[in-house]
Parts: structure tokens; sequence; C-alpha cells
């Protein structure tokens, strides 16, 4: 090994390193790794010609250049430690965040107001024991009517108020239920007594005005017993109907009527008043009717399997969405399902808003 070639290489290092110390930025600093490790760089071209050297030269070589190569390497590092923190401390000097500033607003969706009613009639008949039962919105007819004691010659069978699905060869049609009270007769037949259930959900009907659409919702509720009487069905109801509707003043009163899937039937009027001018539930101004009612048919009890003599039961059905519009004061039916987000923002729920009811039953 020649003293020139170890005298270059001392001049070289001193050169880097110094040129390394003096780097401003990190753009200059990584130029000149590149001109001394980059594939053509000084101390790259070292190394390449360690290749070319007889084993007694590189022994003595090797390290110099190895030597070097480190040296370089680190000290880049260093600097390159030092300038990124220089970097970060001027950033931190002069920038400023202003944390009064108002955050940008998260767009958030809202919980439809029929979504809302269902969840809090099935939190106010879960406090009374009643489990929430669902069935198919395609439906036999067998389901639909002919269990419910509705025979072939009842007009809600007719073709223009209930929508067919095509008949499958050799089969009946289905149909979209036209009420969730099927519901009823897939309980009595899936469940043994007693039974207590809640069943929400869509209906179909061939109708359409303003308070009517093709597509509305229910809820059903059954109760199946032993010694069930007219008593706890109207108890069930008022306890319901105060709760949901948040007032102690709300009386109901039951009216002889008619359906063929109960005996008596009695169709269930709520007391009104106005305030301010606009109806509100509760109070003593009229009687508004609500919902169908009744004791459960003996030939329904029958028709699921069950022994009339021995069990006997209760059954209800309202529109949801009626109960939405009384309680939240929305008078067209059409724009619940027209999915106008300006209606949506206005009427719907926050979903982590706390519940409108205040406590369930008996709170
Ligand atoms: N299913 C009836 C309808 O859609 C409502 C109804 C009336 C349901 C009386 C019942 C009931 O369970 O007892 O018009």
């Amino acid at each position: 090994m020649q003293t020139d070639d170890m005298t270059d290489i001392a001049t070289l290092q001193s050169e880097l390193t110094k040129g390394i110390e003096a780097a401003e930025t990190l753009d200059a600093l990584e130029a000149l790794r590149i001109s001394a490790l980059g594939k053509q760089g000084s101390v790259s071209g070292l190394l390449k010609t360690m290749g070319a050297m007889s084993p007694d030269e590189r022994q003595v070589q090797g390290p110099i250049i190895n030597g070097l190569r480190e040296t370089v390497t680190a000290a880049l590092a260093a600097k390159k430690a030092a300038l990124e923190t220089a970097v970060l401390n001027q950033r931190l000097a002069t920038e400023r965040h202003d944390m009064t500033l108002p955050a940008p607003e998260t767009p958030r969706g809202t919980v439809h107001p029929v979504s809302q009613v269902m969840d809090e009639l099935a939190e106010i008949f879960a406090d009374m024991g009643f489990a929430v039962a669902e069935g198919p919105e395609i439906e036999d007819q067998w389901h639909n009517f002919t269990a419910l004691n509705m025979p072939e010659t009842h007009p809600a069978r007719a073709m223009h108020d209930t929508f067919y699905m095509a008949a499958a060869d050799g089969e009946e049609a289905k149909v979209l239920r036209t009420h969730t009270s099927p519901v009823q007769i897939r309980t009595m037949t899936s469940q043994e007594p007693p039974i207590r259930i809640i069943a929400p959900g869509r209906v179909y009907r061939s109708d359409s005005d303003a308070t009517h659409t093709p597509m509305f919702h229910q809820i059903e509720g059954l109760v199946i017993d032993k010694g069930i009487h007219l008593g706890h069905l109207k108890w069930t109801l008022e306890t319901f109907l105060k709760a949901f509707f948040e007032r102690d003043d709300l009386t109901i009163r039951l009216r002889p009527s008619y359906f063929p899937f109960t005996e008596p039937s009695a169709e269930v009027d709520v007391s009104f008043s106005v305030e301010n001018g606009k109806r509100v539930l509760g109070g003593t101004g009229g009687w508004m009717e609500l919902l169908g009612s009744g004791m459960v048919h003996p030939k329904v009890i029958s028709a699921c399997g069950l022994d009339p003599d021995v069990y006997q039961g209760f059954a209800f059905g309202v529109g949801v969405d009626r109960l939405a519009m009384l309680k939240y004061g929305m008078d067209d039916l059409r724009a619940f399902f027209d999915g106008d987000l300006r209606w949506l923002k206005h009427y719907g729920f926050g979903a982590l808003d706390v519940p409108t009811l205040s406590g369930g039953v008996g709170a």
C-alpha cells in the first residue's frame, strides 16, 4: 500500500466530513451523500477498486476504505438527525393551531320516525313481558286469511285490495301480507302458551292517497294463556298508550266492532284534547279511533291446534305510522316513504340521542 493512497483517503475523509458538517439543508446533505456513496460516488469508487487488489493489498486497504465508508455514513446520519430536529423546532416555533376554532361538522344520518316508534313500542312492551315475534312479508293465504277465520268470500281477499304474487305451477298464489295478524298464527303454531308477543312490521295493501300508502307498518299484539279476559286487554292497551304518548290523563274507550279473528271485537278510541289550537292525545276533549282489538276467536285458537276451552287470549293491531304521526305531529303519510333527506333531517332522531320515552311503563 502506498503512503500516497493513504494520504488521499485521509484527505477525502476530511473533505467529506467537513462538507457534511457544513451542510445547511437536507437537500444539500442528500447531494453530498450521493456524491460519496451513490453509484458514481467517490467512496463507492474506492470500494470498487478493492476487487482488483491482491489479497495482501486488500488486507491493508480493505479496513481503511471500509472505515472511510463507515465514518462518512455515520456523519451523514448524525447530520440528518440534527437537520430534521432543526426543521421540527422551526415549525414548532412558528406554527400555531387555533384550538378555539369550531371543528368541521361530521354529517350524521337520522333514525326514521317509524324505526324510532317501533323501538319505543318494543321497549314499552318488553317492560310488560312481551317478546318481539316476526313473520314473512310474503305470506301464504292460509296464514294471512284462512286461519284468521277470513273466508274465501271476505272482501279483503279481493284482487283489487291485496297484492298477489304470481303462483308457482299447481300452487296457491302467495300474498304480500295485508296485516301483521298472520304472525299470531305463526306464533301459536310454533310456541306453547303462555304467549305474550308483539309483532311489528311492514304490511301491504292496494291503496294510495294522503292517508294511505301501498306499504305501511303495523304492530300486532297477542296474549294466549289460561283465564285471559277482556280486563287484561283493556289494562294492557291503556298502560301501553299512556306510556307511549307520555300522558297520564289519557283514557281509552272500547267500542263493539267486528273482526273475523276476534270475538268479541272492539275498536279502541283514545281521548284527546285541544292545546294551543292543536289536537293532542290525553285529556277529555273528545275520542279518536286508534286501533282494533278483541278476544282471539275460538276458531283461530283451534286452527292453530290449541284447545279453546283451555286457552283464551286477546289480540290487537295498530298502525305504527299513525302512532308516529300522532305523537310527533306529522300530517302527510306519503312523506314518510319519499326518502327526502330534508324531511328525514327534520323529523328523524339522532341515533345516540336520549330516547324520547321518559322511562317506559311505571316510570
Ligand atoms: N288485522 C287488522 C287490520 O289490519 C287489525 C286488527 C284488528 C288486529 C283486531 C288484531 C285485532 O289483532 O284483534 O285491520
